[in-house]
């Protein structure tokens, strides 16, 4: 059965924005004091961001744009097709001053014609954490993200590992919960999820709880980069993740969850690809 990917993700996302804004939400302190804090995997990887001109896909709230501008980027553009995370991004930005933070409600296949006039205009794509999974053809984001890089510009991903997101908490009564198969690696097709929780507040119950989404193998992804015509500077694997992706991942410094014991998988995967001079 056909489901209308862009409509069922887009009602989950504006409800996931209300409750990110929550009391159970993003911790935004460290934003408000001047200086949004990222991730362990990205401070470590991603390197100055001074001067440049960054395009931020899939931007949600502003979180990471808003640390990017902070860390002396020149402007920040973030996208997202979500108006509630958009305006919540724009009225960060106003309430932290990152005036050279701003944002912009699209498609990301659609962000270069609302974009028009920024072709080959970045230093930086931006893109991390729950991002390609909620897109249908990878093929089509990496052509999205060469469209905006300058020569020599650069793009920085990283996300949960295609690996990792084969499996789900679905074995019950282990101990602990060991992760059990849940969607085929080399399955392309959409799949839909009924899924009331939130990944940042355990509390929430969504009533938009049905969303659409796709795994990309690694291959794949590495296909579409080059076939965009970007080159492979780097790929790290990552036994630790930004979100808990399973009950039995223990929390670590820097906003990361890992394996208590056993690193069974890799659980993040990030890279950096070049378009070349
Ligand atoms: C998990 S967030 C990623 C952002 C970031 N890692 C964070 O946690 O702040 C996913 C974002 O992708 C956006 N999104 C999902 N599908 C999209 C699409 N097709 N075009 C543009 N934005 C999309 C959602 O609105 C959401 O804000």
């Amino acid at each position: 059965m056909e489901h209308d990917w862009r409509a069922l993700n887009r009602a989950n996302w504006e409800e996931r924005t209300g409750v990110h804004l929550g009391p159970g939400g993003y911790d935004l302190s460290s934003h408000r004091a001047g200086r949004g804090a990222l991730d362990a995997i990205v401070e470590a990887e991603l390197g100055p961001v001074e001067g440049l001109r960054v395009l931020h896909l899939q931007c949600h709230i502003g979180h990471d744009s808003i640390a990017l501008a902070q860390r002396g980027a020149a402007e920040v553009v973030g996208v997202d097709f979500s108006p509630a995370a958009i305006a919540a991004a724009r009225s960060l930005a106003d309430e932290v001053g990152a005036a050279n933070a701003r944002f912009v409600e699209a498609e990301v296949y659609g962000a270069p014609e609302a974009l028009a006039g920024e072709a080959a205009a970045f230093d930086l794509v931006f893109t991390t954490w729950g991002t390609i999974g909620w897109l249908p053809d990878i093929t089509r984001w990496a052509a999205v993200v060469a469209h905006f890089l300058k020569p020599g510009g650069s793009l920085y991903f990283a996300d949960g590992h295609p690996a990792a997101l084969v499996f789900d908490d679905a074995v019950p009564g282990t101990t602990p919960a060991l992760p059990g198969p849940l969607v085929p690696y080399f399955e392309r097709a959409p799949r839909l999820f009924d899924d009331p929780t939130d990944y940042a507040d355990p509390d929430a119950r969504l009533a938009n709880s049905r969303t659409v989404s796709w795994l990309h193998p690694i291959g794949d992804v590495l296909a579409a980069l080059s076939a965009a015509g970007l080159r492979l500077d780097w790929l790290h694997e990552h036994p630790a993740v930004t979100w808990q992706m399973f009950r039995s991942l223990v929390p670590r410094e820097g906003g990361l969850w890992t394996w208590p014991a056993e690193q069974w998988l890799p659980l993040a995967l990030s890279l950096q690809a070049t378009r070349p001079e």
